[in-house]
């Protein structure tokens, strides 16, 4: 059964833990995410952005996820991951999502409060929660890697007013992470985490979470993330384990790449897995 992100957050930022929502966006993706859960024993986030529409449709995915989910011994989620335009909204509620994110971090905090809280209210009609985002991160797909020294960082002076007037039940925080590759290594703004998540009270999320250092990620989780985001890690192991086969034979056809990057993707997305289930094992010193 899909059970809301409001839920899975709440329960692990009672415990303490987090959970890692990762990108999916066909077969493969939906496998490796699975596989890990499986072999974990853990809840998992499944999150599909509205940047993969030009994979699959939201029908799609919900009908593979759903199944999958019916042999998962452990609550699943199907997330809308960053999505800026309330007709997707719309269509990942109307198949079946039980979680959504509005990312309106490039308005102004006005418009973003206004939209925010028209996604709310579409969200609570069908039982299923909403992550809000404030302060600016860098479009997922970049090229480049990422400078994260140059983002916006969420301001704490906005948090109060955002989250008590859209009502969002998670926030996205920009606090030193980026998406994709880092340029140099990431340093969270541990300070901000801490005083963002006293002022929000609702479960904090952690964008861009591939290649932040394990042991920041467990100590951002101490202080607030219930949820950690994983996607270049995965789909630059894939790539680069489908090359290898590739390499090692010139005939080898598309179904054997796709099951190296299948477990490529699994050995990628567990050091995240562990961070979350257990933080305090990761703590450095
Ligand atoms: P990475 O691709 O940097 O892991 O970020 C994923 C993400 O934040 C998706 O929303």
């Amino acid at each position: 059964m899909l059970v809301s992100s409001k839920e899975l957050l709440d329960a692990e930022k009672a415990t303490g833990r987090a959970i890692p929502a990762y990108n999916v966006y066909n077969l493969e993706t939906i496998e490796a995410v699975f596989r890990i859960a499986k072999a974990r024993e853990s809840p998992v986030i499944v999150s599909f952005g509205e940047s993969y529409l030009k994979h699959a449709d939201f029908a799609t995915i919900r009908a593979i996820v759903e199944a999958r989910s019916l042999e998962h011994p452990y609550p699943v989620c199907l997330h809308l991951d960053h999505c800026k335009k309330i007709e997707h909204i719309r269509a990942a509620i109307a198949a079946g999502f039980s979680s959504v994110m509005f990312d309106g971090s490039a308005l102004p905090l006005g418009e973003n409060i206004a939209l925010s809280r028209e996604v709310v209210s579409l969200a609570r009609a069908a039982g299923i929660s909403v992550e809000g985002e404030l302060g600016g991160m860098n479009p997922e797909s970049g090229e480049e890697p990422a400078d994260a020294a140059q983002l916006r960082y969420t301001q704490v002076a906005d948090v109060e007013e955002y989250v008590s007037k859209a009502g969002v039940d998670s926030l996205a925080v920009s606090v030193g992470n980026a998406h994709g590759l880092y340029k140099d290594k990431p340093h969270l703004n541990m300070e901000r985490i801490a005083e963002i998540s006293r002022v929000a009270g609702i479960p904090l999320v952690l964008h861009g979470s591939s290649g932040i250092p394990t042991a920041q990620i467990a100590k951002a989780i101490t202080l607030g993330i219930a949820k950690i985001n994983v996607n270049t890690e995965l789909a630059i192991a894939a790539a680069s384990a489908a090359k290898t086969v590739l390499d090692a034979k010139r005939s080898a056809r598309f179904e054997e790449l796709a099951l190296a990057a299948v477990d490529a993707m699994v050995a990628a997305a567990d050091p995240y897995l562990a961070v979350c289930r257990n933080p305090r094992q990761f703590l450095a010193g």
